[in-house]
């Protein structure tokens, strides 16, 4: 198997080789999700526990319904309920949950290198459902497998990350995999919402939405991460929309065959206008979709690892 890791932290660690063979095992989980029995009995020795320290509807959900497809048992845990209110560790909440022989976590987490940290203690797989402002490399998978789906390759496509690429996980796992798969990829942002040091990422960048459009074939348009928002960042949600958002006007820049893509949740009317949410040339849903088959993968793939 070309896939070398134990743990998915992040596609930083991946190649390109890697990172086709997750796409490549999705296209036939993909196949079973169109199926009336959308079931198989692959993983149901597996219990997987899904821990989120942060909300989420789509990561979360198309974790679970993954597992169950693939007959895993399944426990959720959110921190509204749990002992973490009593101000228990994550330390100690994460060797509570392995004394109970679970044999994979999947963890979303404000901090940064959490996947990483409980790899430490563990030699059960970890899967990042994303980790602060770091990587949420599932939902890359997702967007790739939705350009790929379109496009076929990845050399020479322009791909535009569009907006609050300071604060997005999707944006940093979107770079670090699309430069691997041969994309020209471009980030554009107000100066105030780009990386602190865009140069390092090694991709093009510019403040400069009208030149970032022209002839891309994909816009990937990142939520406006009001949560994570200091004072100042932005004059105010109207002139964001007016100068960043994607408009009607603003599409007509894009190559003729175009997609437009986003991770949700989506502010309307905010980096897009609902009309362009909702029109044909949009696969935001197909994303949403293609993330259950994408999450079967990585499932498979890193359960296929675990020494029995
Ligand atoms: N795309 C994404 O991560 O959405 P959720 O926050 O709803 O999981």
């Amino acid at each position: 198997m070309p896939f070398e890791h134990d743990n998915l932290w992040g596609l930083k660690y991946l190649s390109a080789d890697e990172i086709l063979y997750i796409l490549d095992e999705a296209k036939a989980f993909r196949n079973i999700l169109e199926r009336d029995l959308k079931k198989v009995p692959t993983l149901r020795w597996l219990t997987v526990v899904n821990l989120f320290y942060e909300p989420s509807t789509r990561t979360r959900i198309s974790f679970e319904l993954a597992e169950k497809r693939l007959s895993a048992d399944v426990v959720n845990f959110s921190t509204s309920t749990s002992s973490v209110k009593k101000g228990e560790t994550l330390r100690d909440t994460i060797s509570n949950i392995l004394a109970m022989k679970v044999d994979m976590i999947v963890i979303r987490h404000s901090s940064i290198g959490t996947p990483q940290y409980i790899s430490r203690t563990t030699k059960v797989p970890v899967i990042n459902a994303g980790d602060g402002t770091n990587e949420h490399p599932t939902q890359a998978l997702l967007d790739f497998y939705t350009m790929r789906e379109k496009f076929m390759q990845f050399n020479g496509l322009k791909v535009v990350l569009l907006g609050d690429i300071r604060h997005s996980r999707v944006a940093r796992s979107n770079i670090y995999g699309l430069k691997k798969l041969g994309a020209n990829v471009v980030l554009c942002a107000p100066k105030t919402l780009l990386p602190p040091y865009p140069d390092v990422f090694g991709v093009d960048y510019t403040t400069d939405i009208d030149s970032a459009l022209d002839g891309a074939n994909v816009v990937n348009v990142l939520r406006l991460q009001l949560e994570r928002q200091h004072s100042g960042l932005i004059p105010s949600l109207r002139e964001y929309r007016m100068f960043w958002g994607l408009t009607a006007e603003r599409k007509r820049k894009l190559d003729p065959d175009h997609i437009i893509m986003h991770p949700g949740p989506i502010n309307r009317g905010v980096e897009i206008d609902p009309d362009i949410a909702d029109a044909d040339d949009s696969v935001i849903l197909e994303q949403v979709t293609n993330g259950v088959a994408i999450r079967m993968a990585v499932l498979y793939t890193l359960a296929s690892k675990i020494k029995k």
